[in-house]
């Protein structure tokens, strides 16, 4: 499984070096070719797995920076029937399976959008990277920015190192291009790894991250704000209090500063003795009731729902309209504005 052909990385000789040596021994708990110590084949000098990305002199893509081409690389091993992995991101399945990974898809993907059950693969509406080289990385940098970065070019590396790093999902500590010098490190999991999520009828609402710990999933939060840095609000205030930001000006909270404090009773009924049962009609828990991180509502590869006419025709931040209205179903969880009522019942 592992001896293909389709590598097209260039191989920095001068930089063999560093990269073999400057490994930690640690064993990583990346998984299939991006663990360190697989990379390494346990020994100095051993590792064989080099050459399932990289070619010496026939590359056909620069080592460094986002193109296409590194696309490819990983989808030699990730892609539609490439047995290099169980993960078909492009399908967004377990390989032979119809269990959704957890990313969506970036062509098509298996999910429950509407809460109806019966889910079937069908094609992505939209995706991270799908505007190819015109990308708009939305609310990153500061208001001088505008609604963001034109031309913003998103592959694989962007978000993850392919050679291992011991975070969830490979995620880089500082996602390429991000103005962020801080590292967000996400924790991994552990060597047991879950991709599928975990509704078998593969409804991604209410998917549970990071065992509903809150603090760990502020830091799944921070890294997408890593790039979309102006849509990371603290607290309940930022829906009333303004950012200043022209554009982002009022938003909806994406982290509690207390996830204890706060209005209840937007959502729970007020009882004598606090507060009452929530209205829950997607039938979630309170550990994504009670945190609104970016993860809970958007998935990070692509998503099949649906919008209807009028989220179709919900103006991006720079004021256009979508070339296409059903591409506004962005990356969200549910049809049309489902995860609003899902979360708050009304
Ligand atoms: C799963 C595919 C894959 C494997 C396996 C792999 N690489 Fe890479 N490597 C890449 C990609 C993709 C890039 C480009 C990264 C970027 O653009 O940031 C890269 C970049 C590099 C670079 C440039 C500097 C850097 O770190 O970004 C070096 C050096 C390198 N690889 C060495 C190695 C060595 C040595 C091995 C074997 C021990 C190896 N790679 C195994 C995919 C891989
Ligand atoms: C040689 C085959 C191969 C190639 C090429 C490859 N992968 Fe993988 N990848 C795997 C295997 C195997 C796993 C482990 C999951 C499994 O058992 O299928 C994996 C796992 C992953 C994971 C999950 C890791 C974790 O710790 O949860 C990510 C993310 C990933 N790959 C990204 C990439 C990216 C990005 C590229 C392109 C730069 C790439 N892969 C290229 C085989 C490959
Ligand atoms: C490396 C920078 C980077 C990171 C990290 C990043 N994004 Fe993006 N995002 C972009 C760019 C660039 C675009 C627009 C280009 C595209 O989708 O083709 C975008 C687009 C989007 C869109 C609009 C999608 C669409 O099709 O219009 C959403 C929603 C989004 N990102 C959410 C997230 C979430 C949630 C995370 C964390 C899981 C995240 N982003 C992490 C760069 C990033
Ligand atoms: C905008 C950042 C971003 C980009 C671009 C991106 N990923 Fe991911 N990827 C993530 C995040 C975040 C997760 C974790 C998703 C989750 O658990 O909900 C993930 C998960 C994965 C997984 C685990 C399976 C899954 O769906 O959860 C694989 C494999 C993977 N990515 C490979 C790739 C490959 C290959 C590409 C390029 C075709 C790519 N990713 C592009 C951010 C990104
Ligand atoms: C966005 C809507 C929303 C807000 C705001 C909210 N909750 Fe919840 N809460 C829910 C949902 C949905 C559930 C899961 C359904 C349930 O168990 O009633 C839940 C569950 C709970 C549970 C567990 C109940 C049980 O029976 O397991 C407690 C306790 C709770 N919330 C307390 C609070 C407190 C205290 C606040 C204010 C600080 C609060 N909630 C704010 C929606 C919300
Ligand atoms: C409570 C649900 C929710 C959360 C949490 C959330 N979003 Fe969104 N996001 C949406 C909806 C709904 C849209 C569609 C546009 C609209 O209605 O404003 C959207 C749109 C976007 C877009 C596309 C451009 C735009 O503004 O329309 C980006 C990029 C984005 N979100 C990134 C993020 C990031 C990054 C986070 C976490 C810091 C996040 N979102 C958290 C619901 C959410
Ligand atoms: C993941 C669960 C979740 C989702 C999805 C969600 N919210 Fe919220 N929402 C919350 C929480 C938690 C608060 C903060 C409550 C508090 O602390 O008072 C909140 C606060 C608000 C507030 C501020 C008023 C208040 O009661 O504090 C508004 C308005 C709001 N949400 C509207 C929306 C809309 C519109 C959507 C869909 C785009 C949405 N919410 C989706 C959980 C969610």
């Amino acid at each position: 499984m592992l001896v293909h052909s389709l590598a097209r990385v260039a191989l920095v000789t001068g930089l063999l070096g560093i990269a073999l040596f400057a490994g930690t021994s640690a064993t990583l708990a990346d998984g299939g070719p991006h663990r360190e110590d697989v990379l390494s084949g346990g020994s100095t000098f051993g590792g064989e797995l080099c050459a399932t990305c990289h070619r010496a002199h026939q590359a056909a893509g620069p080592a460094l920076g986002g193109t296409e081409a590194q696309r490819e690389v990983c989808y030699s091993c990730h892609g539609t029937s490439a047995l290099g992995s169980s993960l078909d991101i492009a399908d967004g399945v377990m390989a032979a399976t119809s269990r959704g990974l957890k990313g969506g898809g970036f062509e098509f993907a298996i999910m429950d959008t509407s809460g109806a059950g019966n889910a079937v693969s069908r094609p992505v509406t939209s995706a991270h990277g799908d505007a190819g080289a015109n990308g708009v990385a939305w609310g990153i940098g500061d208001a001088a920015n505008g609604a963001g970065t034109a031309g913003f070019e998103l592959t694989c590396v962007s978000c993850h190192d392919p050679h291992g790093n011991g975070n969830y999902r490979l995620l880089r500590p500082i996602p390429v291009g991000s103005p962020v010098t801080t590292e967000v490190n996400v924790p991994d999991e552990g060597t047991e790894k879950t991709y599928a999520v975990s509704s078998t009828s593969n409804r991604y609402f209410g998917q549970i991250y990071m065992n509903g710990n809150y603090q760990a999933q502020v830091t799944l939060d921070q890294w997408c704000a890593a790039c979309h840095n102006r849509y990371d609000a603290t607290g309940q205030d930022a829906a009333y209090a303004s950012s200043a930001d022209p554009i982002y000006t009022y938003r909806h909270g994406t982290r509690m500063v207390d996830p204890e404090s706060g209005n209840c009773y937007g959502c729970h009924k007020k009882t004598v003795d606090g507060v009452g049962d929530a209205i829950n009609i997607a039938g979630i828990t309170q550990m994504t009731a009670h945190t609104p991180v970016c993860e809970n509502c958007h998935v990070a590869h692509g998503t099949a729902a649906q919008m209807g006419e009028i989220s179709q025709a919900v103006p991006l931040p720079d004021g256009s309209m979508a070339a296409d209205g059903t591409i506004r179903s962005t990356l969200l969880r549910l049809d049309n504005r489902g995860v609003c009522r899902a979360c708050h019942g009304n």
